[in-house]
């Protein structure tokens, strides 16, 4: 099953995982994923149970919404569903931006990549040619010689082109002047108020050259104009399908490693290269193959299900009626509210305001409007779990619960005080025990490839709570 690029997917252990949660709740009962991430397991405990998949991640219930909540009777055609809109938004943003994008090309064409033309999979009026008078001059513009190419595009992609700032408006110079309109403070203005203004523009003016292509960028704003055009009987379904085929088609073209986290310096010649290779992706092919896929792994019992997006204590304070919870909060310190920004972005495109006035290298929307978890912080992720634990006794579910054992905040910070790692894990269990009768845990190990240290063991643990014990307090009160 493929998902969205993502640290901690479960893609690896959904058999364990499943296994864990038949052991704590009978098949054809109702589960809730509550932290579902790219939703694989929801899309896997699908099969055999009525499933709720929440996050507080808006782009992740968009995701599990495409699988879970299914529209029928519908045939993926990008080219007959967005083709038009697409190509009313793509039209003035083109022909504003006409001499970077073919340098944008030329580029590419000068580190041997072909410039992503998608019309055999999806269609004329997703494909689009540049003319050939821009690309001639532009490549009279690239150096031949490989050094002086990578450095005059690390200038073309580094210095040269303008983002949207906080409270100033940017000039656009050279092969970018046709950007100094759509970056005055009264478009961002405008935008902010409006954020269906036309055309949509909001990945061109944040992120060119930071985590997208400029050509990328231009299809994404495109794309996602034509998705809130969608009308008709089926449009809801639709629009839910096709957002999460554009999210996982931005997912992979991400400039930088596997996320929207510090974006590449470009510093190295082959860090060239390999931003340029993702610059060269079509986001509408990629789209394209994404929404097939989507719509092929629709859960088939669709009406059974349910999506939210919600902090899990809300969410439990709203009320849960479903007999297991299935939970894998984050592991360590990092928020994936910091390293999915820009999915998050896409789903809401409401232009937000950028933390340090925009001009921070990553683009993060203001720390306001991330989500920041207790289950990454080290004084909190204690009382977090735990009370994660005797709310969901509380509620009468069966818990099953994942997480990291060399890598888990939890338990590294056990160990940093002086417990042995076997005393870590039991007072892992122990926790557990607060709220349930019965804990058994499971552990299945794994070869972890991460930045810089390929292929170290990992062990992930899988808690299985049953039989809850009766709770007076509620800790969502
Ligand atoms: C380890 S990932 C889940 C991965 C998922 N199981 C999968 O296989 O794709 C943790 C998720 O928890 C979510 N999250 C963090 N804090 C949360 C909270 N307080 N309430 C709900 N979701 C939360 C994050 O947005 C993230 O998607």
């Amino acid at each position: 099953m493929r998902t969205i690029w993502y640290m901690g997917a479960k893609t690896r252990i959904t058999d364990s995982i499943l296994e864990a949660v038949d052991a704590a709740a009978p098949e054809g009962r109702r589960v809730l994923d509550l932290m579902s991430g790219t939703g694989v397991v929801a899309r896997t405990l699908a099969d055999r149970y009525r499933v709720h998949a929440n996050d507080v991640q808006r782009y992740a219930q968009t995701i599990a919404s495409a699988y879970l909540e299914p529209t029928l009777g519908f045939r993926v055609d990008l080219e007959r569903d967005l083709g038009d809109a697409f190509r009313e938004n793509l039209a003035p943003l083109r022909e504003a931006l006409l001499p970077a994008l073919a340098l944008e090309q030329a580029y590419l064409e000068g580190f041997g990549f072909e410039a992503s033309s998608p019309s055999v999979e999806v269609g004329p009026r997703l494909a689009w040619e540049l003319p050939s008078a821009a690309l001639t001059r532009a490549r009279r513009q690239v150096p031949g010689d490989d050094k002086a190419r990578g450095h005059a595009y690390r200038s073309f992609a580094l210095r040269e082109t303008p983002c949207v700032l906080e409270g100033e408006s940017v000039r656009g110079v050279g092969a970018f002047a046709g950007f100094t309109p759509l970056l005055e403070t009264r478009a961002l203005a405008a935008r902010r108020l409006d954020p269906s203004c036309f055309p949509y523009q909001l990945a061109t003016t944040y992120y060119p050259n930071v985590y997208l292509g400029l050509r990328q960028a231009i299809e994404v704003d495109s794309l996602r104009y034509a998705i809130d055009q969608l009308r008709g009987p089926r449009a809801e379904g639709k629009r839910r399908l096709y957002l999460a085929a554009l999210l996982h088609a931005a997912s992979v073209a991400t400039s930088a490693t596997s996320h929207f986290c510090q974006p590449r310096g470009l510093v190295r010649d082959s860090e060239v290269r390999a931003v340029l290779a993702r610059r060269a992706l079509s986001i509408p092919s990629r789209m394209a193959a994404y929404a097939a896929e989507i719509l092929a792994g629709q859960a088939s019992r669709g009406g059974r299900n349910r999506t939210s997006a919600a902090d899990w204590r809300d969410l439990y304070r709203g009320g849960i009626d479903v007999d297991a919870v299935y939970a894998d909060p984050p592991y360590t310190a990092d928020n994936y509210s910091r390293f999915y920004h820009v999915l998050e972005v896409l789903v809401d495109y409401d232009y937000p305001e950028l933390s340090k006035g925009g001009k921070s290298k990553g683009r993060y929307p203001l720390l306001s409007r991330r989500h920041r978890s207790p289950f990454c912080v080290k004084r909190s992720v204690e009382r977090e779990l735990r009370e994660l634990v005797l709310a969901t006794a509380h509620r009468g579910a069966a818990l099953v619960l994942s997480y990291g054992e060399e890598n888990g905040l939890l338990l590294r910070t056990y160990r940093d005080r002086g417990a042995s790692a076997r005393e870590a894990r039991k007072r892992f269990v122990d926790l557990a025990r607060l709220g349930y009768q019965s804990v058994e845990l499971r552990t299945r190990e794994l070869l972890h490839s991460g930045q810089g240290d390929s292929n170290h063991r990992v062990t992930e643990l899988l808690l299985v709570a049953r039989d809850p014990r009766p709770q007076e307090a509620d800790p969502c009160a």
